[in-house]
């Protein structure tokens, strides 16, 4: 049996992604940036079945995939095959799956769980399968199982670059040191998964053309204020940019609104504390979780002041996703030049 196993972190986009201009290939309209985390890791093994290989053709088509201990509903297995599909399209192997993954963040909840869980499957398979990928394209095949997967290849800040298919990939970037209170208000799985609101989204709001403008005006001004090393502009950009995605998110036919009254309380509170000298700014991915970023010497005062909100987590910037056991991968059936 040839396994491997990855861990993955997740990532807390500070330009966010949303909206897609190929929903198959998973290309976003704009590009994002994000800091990877240094806790709430994914860990997943991929253990190819010998007895379902391509060697025996008895091919039984069914990967299976379990999820924190238990077997995983039919929908992320699903999920979890077409992601496989393309992993084994590249190796030209038909060989099956068991999958086997524990998640230490509540999946669902807008902690970006997909993306720690496609960076690990990513890391995984392409191991176990044999293909030999560099950071690149592991970003790139990350990027086919859920978009924001593709930063979480990366240590610490990313950038994913729009573009095709070939470039659209995400990189490491310099900024200023940084620590992030990520403050969890609800930990219930989303109403309307974020594939599903994007969708909505571009089809639906009016202020769809703008966000995505906006949206590479703030990339560009991000960029500027990391290679700056500007702390101030980063959150800025970072806190506007957040509740602007939450604006075009809310303008959608039906609505969706993610973040909840304590939620926005936190928005308020940390505003408050601006205020007051201590200098942090909050933003919010698809769920009514709230992370806000806050310079390494303020980040304990910052985890106290906002204990009274939720189940508050002081995290800083993490790795990128690793391979932490190639088991028995045989070297021989590598397949260097492979691309993803
Ligand atoms: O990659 P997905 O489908 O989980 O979408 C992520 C969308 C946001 O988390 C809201 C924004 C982002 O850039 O991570």
């Amino acid at each position: 049996m040839t396994t491997a196993t990855a861990r993955a972190y997740p990532n807390i986009a500070l330009v966010k992604y949303w909206g897609k201009q190929d929903e198959d290939l998973i290309l976003p309209v704009a590009g994002s940036l994000s800091l990877t985390l240094d806790a709430f890791p994914t860990t997943t093994t991929v253990a190819l079945d010998a007895a379902t290989g391509t060697d025996t053709g008895t091919d039984t088509g069914i990967d299976t995939f379990s999820l924190n201990g238990a077997v995983a509903t039919a929908d992320a297995t699903g999920r979890v095959t077409r992601f496989l599909d393309r992993v084994r399209e590249l190796a030209g192997s038909e060989t099956r799956a068991t999958v086997t993954s524990t998640n230490e963040a509540p999946t669902g909840a807008g902690l970006a769980s997909s993306a720690s869980g496609f960076a690990a499957l990513a890391t995984a398979a392409a191991a176990a399968y044999g293909l030999d990928l560099d950071r690149r394209d592991l970003s790139r095949l990350a990027r086919r199982g859920s978009g924001s997967a593709s930063r979480s290849l990366v240590d610490g800040l990313a950038v994913w670059h729009a573009g095709d298919d070939a470039h659209s990939y995400a990189e490491a970037v310099a900024g200023p040191d940084m620590r992030m209170v990520i403050v969890t208000v609800d930990t219930a799985q989303k109403a309307v998964s974020s594939r599903a609101a994007m969708r909505r989204t571009a089809l639906t709001s009016p202020f769809f053309p703008a966000w995505i403008s906006s949206t590479e005006e703030s990339l560009a001004a991000m960029l500027e204020a990391c290679a700056a090393d500007d702390f101030t502009r980063v959150g800025r950009i970072t806190e506007s940019h957040a509740l602007r995605m939450h604006a075009v998110i809310q303008s959608c036919d039906p609505p969706i609104r993610y973040l909840a009254p304590t939620s926005v309380a936190v928005f308020d509170a940390v505003a408050a504390l601006r205020e007051q000298g201590l200098e942090a700014y909050s933003t919010a991915d698809a769920g009514p979780n709230v992370a806000v970023i806050v310079r390494p010497e303020q980040a304990e005062d910052l985890r106290d002041a906002l204990a009274g909100f939720g189940s508050v987590r002081l995290v800083g910037a993490g790795d990128g996703a690793r391979l932490i056991d190639a088991g028995a991968t045989a070297a021989a059936e590598a397949r260097p030049g492979a691309g993803a």
